[in-house]
């Protein structure tokens, strides 16, 4: 829940059962959605101190995303805002992302820090990577994104080869922590010279064939030492592959756009070494690094009532007729 910005609450339902199947599980999903969306409203509403009359709208993600789960939301925030009389705003869930680095308490660097338009985003999460020159709100350009696997795709993939289990993100970057990123030299997908552009299924595959190579088992790691370290070194390889062309293009991208801020958002952007290289060679180029608060770079609802909350100081929006799925490329 937002108020002029200010996060007021936000409650985030972790589904963790889906750890035991290896990854998200689309129908157990939308079910745990429809159980839990009245008790986490009303937890979102009593953490708040907020009567539901005294609400203003009601924002709720139309796409991209698993399409049960957005069903649930979608539907419930249309009934909710009518039953309530008050309007309804759709919000793009890649937006939403953008605007993560807006909310205020929302900024690693504290409330004054809010990016200045123009500005470069790296949006890079587990279905998505898009690098996007964000000229003022809701008016953007798609620079790139990946033509293949999302860059926390790659991270939760190459976890599983690893017998890390899911999300694999957080595992990799707690694991890479103690390895050495010279160990493997992993390839590094730049495409064409200029492209701003993603692939990670290479990256993926030569870490599948190293694997096979050296005959790693993922058991055999888990208990003894030497296995260890090899693991922490190729978590920590891999890990230098993605974050090296991740931060080099965003750089090239803020250089040739003549931009002097860069936000970074979505999960992967709670990556440590991605977090602390972006910001080493933003610093050293000049430009302001704009980074979320962990807890707003995975998804969250606090993003999205941010996004509605702007869209509806901005239009008069009354509309129950957004319908699921947004063009990919953010034409909202
Ligand atoms: O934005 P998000 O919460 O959900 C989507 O919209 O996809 O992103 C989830 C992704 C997962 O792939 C997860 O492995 C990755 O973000 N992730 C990370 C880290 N934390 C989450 N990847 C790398 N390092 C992390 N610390
Ligand atoms: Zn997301």
């Amino acid at each position: 829940m937002v108020e002029d910005g200010k996060v007021l609450s936000n409650i985030i339902s972790s589904q963790v059962f889906h750890e035991q199947y290896g990854g998200v599980v689309p129908e157990l999903a939308s079910r745990a959605h429809q159980k839990l969306i009245v008790p986490i409203i009303k937890q979102a509403l009593g953490k708040a101190d907020v009567e539901k009359g005294e609400l203003d709208g009601v924002a709720a993600t139309y796409g991209p995303g698993l399409i049960g789960s957005l069903l649930v939301g979608l539907n419930f925030g249309k009934a909710m805002a009518y039953g309530l009389g008050i309007p309804f705003v759709g919000v793009n869930h890649m937006e939403a992302h953008i605007f993560s680095n807006f909310l205020r308490d929302g900024s690693t660097k504290g409330k004054n820090t809010q990016p200045k338009f123009p500005f470069i985003c790296l949006t890079v999460s587990g279905g998505h990577t898009q690098l996007i020159y964000v000229k003022k709100p809701f008016e953007y350009t798609m620079l790139g994104q990946t033509i293949d696997d999302a860059a926390g795709e790659a991270f939760d993939k190459v976890a599983k080869m690893l017998g890390l289990g899911y999300p694999g993100g957080p595992k990799i970057d707690k694991l890479a922590q103690e390895g050495d990123k010279t160990f493997v030299s992993f390839p590094r997908s730049y495409l064409s010279e200029n492209s701003f552009d993603f692939s990670f299924s290479g990256l993926k595959t030569s870490v599948l064939y190293y694997l096979k190579k050296i005959g790693f088992s993922a058991k055999a790691s888990s208990a003894r030492t030497e296995d260890r370290q090899l693991l922490v070194n190729i978590c920590a390889s891999f890990q230098a592959a993605v974050v090296e062309v991740l931060v080099d293009k965003t750089i090239r991208a803020a250089e040739k756009y003549n931009v002097k801020d860069i936000t970074i958002a979505g999960g992967v952007s709670a990556n440590s070494s991605l977090r602390k290289d972006m910001g080493e060679e933003a610093a050293a180029k000049g430009f302001r690094l704009h980074i979320p608060k962990f807890e707003y770079c995975t998804d969250n609802g606090a993003m999205i009532a941010m996004v509605g909350w702007m869209k509806l100081k901005e239009y008069p929006y009354n509309s129950f007729d957004f319908e699921l799925g947004p063009a990919p490329n953010l034409a909202l």
